[in-house]
């Protein structure tokens, strides 16, 4: 059941103009709460905006909750000018699909711009029993992000940019691939743009290696009522419709249609 609580700001950082980290107190939802699962966030405890934002969980610390988020529109610029001992209110942990990374020996992380974020719960959790390789790309230099903190919970760590003009020049994906011929991945788990989760996709049915991704489509409530986000699954001979909010947001490769 997720926890609907008014959670206490602790700690907020500003990654960049447009990119904000908070730290909020909540004993229960760190207790229950699974990589890869999201929260929905009131930004304002006024009337408008009404519906709540969907955001993942980046990382949990002790009684601590972190979440970033990137400024796009009404909703997170109204969130960004939240203070330090404000209480903003949260519904979650939200989602059934989450990572399942457990008893696998050596996994291959791969992540998109904000995309990263849910990925480093995940890679600090799977790096405990697990050699964890990360792959993250991004445009440009300006726009590459958590580099020491996904290298601390990484064995190893690529970082691409689209222009080279940092790192490895070219898509993180094709730096996956190079190294799954060299060595055998047991698990592929993404979350990025389109275009990337659907070459993750693609090369992990080709290569018949487990993959889960993680979609962030556009919600509404984040608890099945308002059906804004539906999403096809394959159900055996046939496609049908689920949402995002509850069975996902990280769904099997093999079963999801994006
Ligand atoms: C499960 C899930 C997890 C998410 N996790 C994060 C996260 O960790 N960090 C983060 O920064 N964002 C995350 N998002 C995206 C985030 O929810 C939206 O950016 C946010 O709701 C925008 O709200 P807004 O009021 O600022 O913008 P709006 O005024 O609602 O929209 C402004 C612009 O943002 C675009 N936009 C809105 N929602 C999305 C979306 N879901 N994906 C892409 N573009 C969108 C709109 O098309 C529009 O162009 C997640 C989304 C989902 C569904
Ligand atoms: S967001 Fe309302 S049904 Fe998924």
């Amino acid at each position: 059941m997720p926890i609907h609580a008014k959670c206490k700001l602790v700690k907020k950082e500003k990654l960049r103009e447009d990119i904000f980290k908070f730290s909020v107190e909540s004993t229960e939802i760190a207790k229950t709460a699974k990589a890869g699962q999201f929260l929905e966030i009131r930004v304002t405890d006024e009337i408008e905006p009404l519906l709540r934002r969907p955001i993942s969980i980046y990382n949990i610390e002790g009684n601590l909750v972190e979440f970033i988020f990137q400024v796009k529109g009404k909703g997170t610029e109204i969130l960004k000018e939240r203070e330090i001992g404000e209480y903003i209110d949260i519904l979650g942990p939200l989602g059934r699909g989450t990572f399942d990374y457990k008893n696998k020996k050596n996994i291959a992380i791969i992540g998109g711009g904000i995309g990263v974020f849910p990925l480093y719960e995940l890679a600090k959790e799977a790096k405990e029993n697990s050699k964890v390789n990360i792959y993250l790309g991004f445009r440009n230099k300006e726009l590459v992000l958590l580099e020491d903190e996904f290298r601390k919970v990484s064995d190893k760590l690529v970082i691409t940019t689209d222009d080279g003009s940092y790192k490895e020049k070219g898509f993180a994906i094709d730096f996956l691939k190079q190294d799954a011929e060299n060595e055998k991945i047991d698990g592929i788990y993404a979350c990025g743009p389109l275009p990337m989760l659907k070459a993750v996709q693609s090369f992990a049915k080709e290569k018949n290696i487990p993959c889960q991704i993680s979609l962030e489509e556009r919600m509404g409530c984040g608890i099945g009522v308002c059906l804004g986000c539906a999403v096809k699954v394959n159900a055996g001979e046939e496609l049908v419709y689920t949402h995002v909010c509850k069975a996902g947001p990280v769904f099997d490769a093999n079963v999801v249609e994006i």
